[in-house]
């Protein structure tokens, strides 16, 4: 296992010249209103700690004022914290002199926001090209690599135009392109695609994923939208004044909610287009039994054991070999029925289709095969009318 690109400990930002009374409140569990009330002082983070790994996309996500620009802020080191570490591969950013910090933003952690301030007067080349610009790359190299770039994000027949002759979307790209440009081991990215149409925002997404399946960055991106940290996150952090009150994988949020404010951003949303039959499976529902060239009727009913109907046959190496049911009890030599299985991967609406079709629980099955779950009808019903609710 990689160490994680970035470790954040116990981090704290109080904005205000007194923050120690507002700390030890924040200690003694007050909220981030309480402090205000009492001190006067702002919290902007409190007491936050996570890992970034290497290659993941982790978004920060929660309401406006919830402490995610102040967040980044301190790992990039633009507001000093008030108490808590940053570590970027291992290093304490703390302790980076001023001057090499600079050369870290640059070249360690891009920033994408979400106005691009590209200049006016050059063209989407040259605004590509500008981080490298500024890092002293020179002229046929920086176009090379920003050419190589614009490529990637489908900009590249547009090399030589201004960019007030290309559409707002377009725009963002390029400034996506500059970011990546100068291929910064940590991307961070506040809010880069809010500001953008939902249609223009989704594209954007997909540009971000299919970029992401190619080169795997490691990219911190923040996040008001509950559906695009959804879409675009390995994990999400959700942030409530100040504070994380969740961390999970978008499967691990919406099936386990930690409270009502996480549960609250679900609301309007379908959620349940995120699972797939790992996050809806029984793990202990239907009983197994070992394959053997001749299954009796005795061990079938061992295995059945008076309460279930049905029993899945694994060969040695866990695989699936079929099904036994309970009507097969008064044969002497019960009959092995095939059974389709699914892969634990298979999203909701297929999971949904082949249960319906199903008398029997069907078999999930990890990637290489081997047995790990079971879903069937009632798995399916709770899954929809929990996730859905009035829409169904
Ligand atoms: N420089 C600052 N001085 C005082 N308060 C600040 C400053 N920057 C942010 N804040 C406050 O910190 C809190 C978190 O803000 P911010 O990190 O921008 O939230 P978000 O990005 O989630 O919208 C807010 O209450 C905001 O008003
Ligand atoms: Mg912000």
């Amino acid at each position: 296992m990689n160490s994680p690109k970035v470790v954040v400990e116990g981090l704290c930002k109080v904005f205000g010249s007194s923050p120690k009374e507002a700390l030890a409140m924040l200690a003694a569990g007050a909220t981030k209103e309480d402090v205000f009330a009492r001190t006067g002082q702002i919290v902007g983070v409190h007491n936050v700690s996570f890992d970034v790994k290497e290659g993941e996309i982790f978004v920060l996500m929660g309401l406006s004022g919830s402490g995610k620009s102040t967040l980044i802020r301190l790992i990039n080191r633009l507001v000093e914290p008030t108490a808590g570490k940053v570590l970027i591969d291992g290093r304490d950013v703390a302790s980076v002199p001023r001057s090499e910090l600079i050369a870290l933003r640059r070249k360690d952690m891009s920033m994408v926001f979400q106005s691009f301030a590209l200049m006016p007067q050059r063209t989407v080349l040259s605004n590509a090209a500008f981080g490298l610009e500024v890092a002293g790359v020179g002229r046929k190299e920086r176009e090379t690599r920003a050419m190589t770039v614009l490529e990637q994000v489908g900009l590249a027949p547009f090399a030589e135009k201004l960019p007030a002759q290309l559409s707002g979307g377009m725009q963002q790209r390029v400034g996506l392109a500059r970011a990546l440009a100068v291929n910064p081991s940590l991307m961070i990215m506040d809010e880069a695609f809010s500001a953008l149409d939902p249609l223009k925002r989704k594209e954007m997404q997909n540009v971000l994923l299919e970029l992401q399946r190619e080169q795997q960055r490691t990219i911190l991106f923040v996040s008001h939208d509950l559906e695009e940290a959804m879409r675009i996150g390995t994990r999400i952090a959700i942030m409530e004044g100040g504070r994380v009150v969740q961390i999970g994988t978008p499967q691990e949020i919406i099936t386990n909610p930690a409270d009502d404010y996480v549960r609250a951003f679900f609301e309007g949303i379908d959620t349940s287009r995120y699972l797939t039959a790992g996050d809806l499976m029984q793990t202990d529902a239907v009983p197994l039994m070992q394959h053997s060239p001749q299954i009796d009727a005795s061990s079938v009913a061992a295995t059945l054991n008076g309460s279930a109907d049905y029993a899945f046959v694994l060969d040695s190496e866990r695989r699936i070999r079929g099904f036994v049911c309970r009507d097969a009890l008064g044969s002497a030599s019960p009959q092995l029925n095939q059974i389709e299985c699914i892969g634990r991967g298979t999203p909701l609406d297929d999971v949904v289709e082949r249960v319906v079709a199903s008398r029997a629980p069907l078999p999930v099955v990890e990637a290489d095969g081997s047995y790990c779950g079971s879903v069937n009808k009632t798995n399916v019903l709770n899954v929809l009318t929990r996730h859905r609710g009035s829409h169904v």
